[in-house]
């Protein structure tokens, strides 16, 4: 069986999905904070099949104790966290005990059980920026701008450590670029809590009529158009990648770090685009100053992924945009609507 951690949140659901498809048990542990049960609802609809739900604070030695002795776990997918990045620079304690404490407690308890398999939900936010494009798994990491950041840097770096002192763990570290769209069923997608920070949410919002217009953060980059130009990845070949991580982890030892991406940037007005093209709708926007700590252009070289792993992505621009569309379409409030 596989424990998922965080499997109620947008990127831990749609892998759930695909687990269960693929026959894998699943446990999902999640605290709720930033998500919500009807989605686990939906996951085993999709797929037909039951999950077990333990609603727990990964933090919790108590309960991830009590599951590792209830069921045979041989893998965990660690995607709980908090992950919002100007949240992290208001409440770093905050993001420091939850990020930090919660992988800590996780790996002493799956260590205690023998557990050796670890998928690592990590981001392409630890690439240090002055990187040339496109970034490869080598490319320098650290001096990250906010605490988010640091997070996963040193999550990634406890892992590394373990995997140093026992030779029998086998980890991937799996580094996301900026995942986007939706399951094309419409019953699951992301659901940010607030106003969202992120793009695609904001530009989804926009178009249903939840927010009046868009600010596009600076159209002074030395990009084609001006705006940011980032690497988008459907949340379902995303998802896809953690079912290719955890064959690799079942079968070799050590740590491996694998960008998902496509390869390819899009800017801010790229995603706009796409977005009324597949919605039929206006999306209003004006441009406003950069943001702080945005960089010009950053995408992934992906041939690590398709060479070690085989996976490659499917998916393109406009069919994140269509799926995020229809999550938006058929559910304007999100799960409590
Ligand atoms: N943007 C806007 N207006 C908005 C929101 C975003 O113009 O209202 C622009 C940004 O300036 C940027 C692009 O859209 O050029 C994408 O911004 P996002 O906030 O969606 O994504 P980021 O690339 O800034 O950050 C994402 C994740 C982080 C992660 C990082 C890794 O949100 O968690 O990728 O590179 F750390």
């Amino acid at each position: 069986m596989v424990l998922v951690t965080g499997g109620a949140g947008f990127i831990g659901s749609h892998t759930c999905v695909q687990l269960l498809e693929k026959g894998y048990g699943v446990v999902v542990v999640d605290s709720l904070v930033n998500s919500h049960g009807e989605s686990l609802e939906r996951v085993m609809r999709i797929a037909g099949k039951k999950l077990c739900f333990v609603e727990a604070d990964v933090r919790d030695r108590a309960v991830l104790r009590d599951i590792f002795a209830k069921y045979e776990i041989d893998s965990v997918i660690h995607f709980a966290g908090l992950k919002a990045v100007g949240e992290s620079v208001a409440k770093p304690l905050e993001y420091y005990s939850c990020n930090i404490d919660s992988t800590l407690v996780l790996l002493e308890e799956m260590n205690a059980a023998g557990v050796k398999n670890f998928v690592f939900s990590s981001s392409a936010t630890v690439y240090s920026a002055g990187n040339e494009m496109p970034l490869k798994e080598n490319s320098s990491t650290g001096n990250c701008t906010n605490p988010y950041g640091w997070t996963k840097f040193m999550q990634e770096q406890m892992l590394k450590s373990l995997c140093t002192a026992d030779s029998e763990m086998s980890v991937v570290l799996l580094r996301y670029f900026n995942p986007v769209g939706a399951h094309q069923s419409g019953l699951i997608g992301e659901d940010p809590q607030g106003v969202p920070n992120n793009l695609l949410p904001y530009v989804s919002q926009v178009a249903v009529g939840r927010l009046k217009c868009l600010t596009v953060h600076g159209d002074d980059y030395d990009t084609p158009d001006g705006t940011g130009v980032r690497d988008y990845i459907h949340v379902v070949d995303l998802a896809r990648a953690h079912i290719c991580a955890l064959d690799y982890v079942s079968s070799h030892k050590g740590c491996e770090i694998f960008n998902v991406g496509t390869g390819h940037g899009s800017s801010v007005l790229d995603v706009v685009h796409s977005f009324e093209k597949v919605s039929g709708r206006k999306i209003p926007y004006k441009i406003g100053p950069r943001r702080a700590g945005d960089l010009a252009t950053v995408y992934s070289d992906v041939s690590k992924a398709k060479s070690v792993l085989g996976f490659e992505t499917e998916y393109d621009l406009e069919k994140m945009c269509a799926d995020a569309w229809h999550w938006q379409t058929l559910n304007p409030a999100g799960y409590v609507g």
